[in-house]
Parts: structure tokens; sequence; C-alpha cells
């Protein structure tokens, strides 16, 4: 039997029982992967839908999954903050993190009964990596009373030592719903310069990046614009606050997806992962979707051959220590009391 390189698993044979039980899902994602590509994803497609069920198991699919993951074997797909809240509610024994390892942490932090998976262990963060809790155990030394808001894209032994978790959805509400002057954002150094630019709070930082959209610049926006006239820029606000300043609209992917939603544009640019504008486009066919492409290679190590492996061998478990695991879901807890500032104000 041919086995599939990357892990030495099994290929699947496409066969026409699956080739006629997988036509709805191919019919899905045909605007953006072509025909001939089809027999290599199908098998593991129609695999993975029948084990999950079999596992009581949820597949949580972030929005730079490959389209042959976000639209055919994800349970629940979204941003960061959207997969954590799915995470809390779900009542499956099993979690398939379809995304990094910072998001499977949390998902068990949120769920310490249910069996967390992460199809491929290697799949981390350059923001996640960037610090400790030795750092952030340091940080609060130096600025006593200064509350710590800590981008979920980090380890649990960092949420742990955070007083409130946030995300690219949630940053500028998180800040505001706190009561000091100052407030430490931490790990994310643009992210903070970018929330920094709305807020009246004097914000501190950390120099992490992430890899991805760090690679962003401003001259390269303004030639996608002049190559591309009318062309609406969406940016993530994990990029370098120049690039954010030379966009339309800044936010979450899925703000961003919304935004497409929303006002429909002829012809747009996502500043951020290859992947989420295959996604998109295949909900908004109409729209020209203009791909200057950044990949994770983090999030493209999870793919269908190995969210299989992980299905059937249980692997790989995610486990966070207890004590860690209740600090940390204080601070992520805190995060998902916090309300939009906009139903404060109605309130
Ligand atoms: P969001 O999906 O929360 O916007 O985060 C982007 C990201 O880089 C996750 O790794
Ligand atoms: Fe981390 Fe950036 Fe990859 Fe997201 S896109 S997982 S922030 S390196």
């Amino acid at each position: 039997m041919t086995r599939n390189e990357e892990m030495n698993l099994p290929v699947l044979p496409y066969t026409p029982e699956i080739a006629a039980a997988t036509r709805a899902d191919y019919a899905k994602v045909a605007h953006v992967i072509p025909e001939i590509e089809w027999p290599v994803h199908a098998p593991y497609v129609h695999a993975i839908n029948r084990l999950k069920k079999e596992r009581n198991a949820v597949i949580l699919g972030h929005n730079y999954m490959t389209p042959e993951i976000f639209h055919c074997v994800a349970d629940f797909v979204g941003d960061s903050l959207a997969l954590a809240r799915e995470a809390a509610k779900t009542d499956a024994k099993v979690i398939v993190q379809a995304g990094v390892h910072f998001m499977a942490e949390t998902s068990k932090i949120l769920s310490p009964e249910k069996t967390v998976l992460i199809p491929d262990l290697e799949a981390g963060c350059s923001l996640a990596a960037s610090i400790t809790g030795a750092d952030v155990r340091l940080l609060r030394q130096r600025f006593p009373g200064v509350p710590i808001v800590t981008y979920v894209n980090t380890s649990a032994e960092v949420k742990a030592e955070s007083d409130i978790c946030c995300t690219s959805a949630n940053a500028l509400d998180v800040v505001e719903s706190l009561a000091s002057d100052t407030v430490l954002m931490i790990p994310d150094e643009y992210l903070a310069q970018n929330i920094a630019k709305k807020t009246r709070k004097k914000i501190l930082t950390w120099a992490g990046h992430c890899e991805v959209h760090e690679r962003f610049t401003g001259a390269q926006i303004r030639s996608l614009r002049q190559d591309n006239p009318g062309v609406i820029v969406l940016a993530h606000p994990e990029c370098p606050p120049e690039v954010v300043a030379e966009a339309d609209f800044a936010g979450s992917t899925s703000a961003m997806i919304s935004y497409v939603g929303a006002k429909h544009p002829k012809r747009v640019v996502m500043i951020t992962e290859c992947s989420m504008s295959d996604n998109v486009a295949v909900q908004y066919p109409d729209v020209e979707f203009i791909r200057p492409c950044n990949l994770c290679p983090h999030m493209k190590r999870i793919t269908l051959p190995k969210i299989l492996h992980s299905l059937q061998s249980l692997t790989f478990e995610v486990k966070v220590d207890p004590l860690i695991a209740a600090r940390a879901k204080a601070a992520v807890d805190a995060m998902l009391k916090v309300k939009p500032i906009e139903t404060r104000k109605a309130a």
C-alpha cells in the first residue's frame, strides 16, 4: 500500500463509492479546489466524517485551515474567540483542534474533562514562543499594579500569570473594561500598538510578533492598490501599524469575513494568512480576492491525513497541569465575561 510520506500514514484509495459519498462535500469547495485534486482529499473527508461520529468528537477549525478542512470536516469554524467559546460549550467527548497548539490548550483549559487532540504537536506559533511564564512574573515585578492583558496566542503557563486574556476580536473591549489608566498588553507588540491608537490608556507591551503578519509592509499595500484599482484592503491587527494605517478596515479574521459579507466589495485583499481568502471565496464567489500569499507554517501542519490519524489513535492529547489550568482559566473566563463596548454603553 502507498504511504503518506509526512507521517508514514497509508494513502487511502479513491473509489466510485467515495466519489458518490463526497459529491456534496466537493460541491462546497469546487470554486477553490480543482477537480483533479479531489481524489486526494475525498477518502479522508469521508473517513473523518464517519469516524468523528463514532468517537463523539467535534473538529474546531480555525479560519486559516485549508478549504478541504474548513468546509468539509470542521464542525465549528471561526476566529480564536469563537473557537474558545465553542470549546466551552460543546457536549462532545473529544475535541480535535484544527488549529495550533495554544488553541488546543485553551480548549483543554475550558473543558478539562474532555479529550483534546492536536493532529500535529509541532503546530506552534511565533507569538506563543516569544514569552514564558517567568517573563510575565518579571514584568509584574517591574510594573506593580499594572494589569496584564495577554493575547490568547500564548501558552497556558503565560495565561496563568495574567489578569485577563484577549483575542484580536475583543482586545479593545478588554482594555477598556479595566479600571487602570496603564495596561500591559503582551506579547504582540503590533496588536498592542494598534490598540494604543484607539484608546486613551497608556499601553505597555512586549516585542513578540506573528511571523506571518509582520512580513507585510506599507509599501506592499500601496503597490497592491496601484496594481488593483478600487481594491478594498482588510488587515489583521497583528500587522505592523504602518500596514493597518494603509488599510480600509482592520479586525480579527472573523471581523474581516463579516466585512466582506456586509459590504460585498467588488475586489478585496485580506492582509492575513493565505488560506483565509480561499475559505471566504467559497462563501462569496462573486467577490474578486487578490491574494498576496503569506502562509503560516504552523497552521499548515494540520492536514486531513493527520486529522484522521488523530481520530483513529486519539493522539496527540493536549494536557495542562491542573494548577496552571485553573489559573489560566480564570484569565480566559475574565475575557469571556467582557461585554463589547457598544453593549456596555447601551446598558
Ligand atoms: P484571530 O482568528 O483570532 O483573528 O487570530 C488570528 C491568528 O493569527 C490566530 O493564530
Ligand atoms: Fe501564530 Fe501568526 Fe501562525 Fe497565527 S498566523 S498561529 S499568530 S504564527
